[in-house]
């Protein structure tokens, strides 16, 4: 069976299907997400002792899981494939969407320490209302942390398929198709292509401000370890991760007019 969907268009029949295969690469021991990701991921997050930690995109829920094993004490992943591990206790997970975390079931009402968008937030409706509802859904000293993959990566790829230019790909506004044969090639993801400026416009237009990015990268040691991935790296630069916090409000704000 082969599926095909856009970004965000109803993708949990396509997800359902890439879920295996996308867990199966994820958990193999070179895998830039073991390797590179997750744990620039954990480090950002800090210590989660107590904390309410909600996984928007979540894939089976195991990130989360460890979150909870580490001390986090109220722990949600919600995902529209569906496809969790048994949720250890303290862990809830939620077949959804993650356009509005609002009106998922339970969610009315809860707050957060930490939310989390690792490489699923490019699948939300609307990524400036997406952003909103998780900001409205934070604790007060609650932050977002969201992850992408670096555009330049998008543009490299697309430039050698279509013998076309950096720039030529990186400033398109076209929907393309990406497959990840590592996960499964009969799964085709309908991507839209977005800049730096998209992103950092996202992130204002939801009055967010970024307190930190990372764009990760191996250790000298797991360089050596794995040159392959390395080698993926070094053409491809990797993610970008965002540490994002809600504008305080000002209040008595005056204008001159
Ligand atoms: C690239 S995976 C990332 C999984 C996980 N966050 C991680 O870091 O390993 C993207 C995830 O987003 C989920 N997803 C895609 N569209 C979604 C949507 N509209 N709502 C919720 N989850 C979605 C997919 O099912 C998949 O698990």
């Amino acid at each position: 069976m082969t599926h095909s969907t856009a970004d965000s268009g109803d993708s949990s029949r396509t997800w359902e299907q890439l879920s295996t295969g996308f867990e199966q690469a994820r958990a193999r021991e070179d895998s830039l997400d073991r390797l590179v990701e997750w744990p620039a991921q954990r480090e950002l997050l800090g210590d989660v002792t107590g904390l309410a930690v909600l996984d928007a995109g979540c894939g089976n829920g195991a990130k989360v899981a460890q979150l909870a094993d580490e001390g986090a004490a109220a722990c949600v992943g919600v995902d529209i494939s569906g496809n969790f591990i048994a949720p250890p206790p303290g862990v809830e997970f939620i077949q959804g969407d993650l356009s509005d975390l609002s009106v998922l079931p339970g969610m009315t009402g809860r707050r957060f320490d930490r939310v989390l968008f690792l490489q699923s937030f490019g699948y939300a409706t609307d990524p400036v209302h997406a952003l909103r509802v998780a900001a409205s859904m934070l604790t007060d000293a609650g932050f977002i942390l969201l992850t992408r993959t670096q555009p330049v990566r998008y543009a490299i790829e697309r430039a050698e398929q279509n013998g076309t230019s950096l720039g030529q790909e990186y400033f398109a506004t076209e929907s393309f198709a990406d497959r990840h044969a590592n996960w499964d090639e009969n799964v085709t993801l309908t991507k839209r292509p977005y800049t730096m400026s998209d992103l950092l416009n996202t992130f204002s237009a939801a009055e967010l401000w970024i307190e930190t990015t990372v764009e990760p990268q191996l250790s000298a040691e797991v360089a050596q370890r794995y040159p392959h991935k390395q080698a993926v790296l070094a053409k491809y630069l990797g993610i970008l991760m965002f540490k994002l916090r809600p504008l305080p409000r000002v209040s008595g704000l005056r204008t001159n007019d």
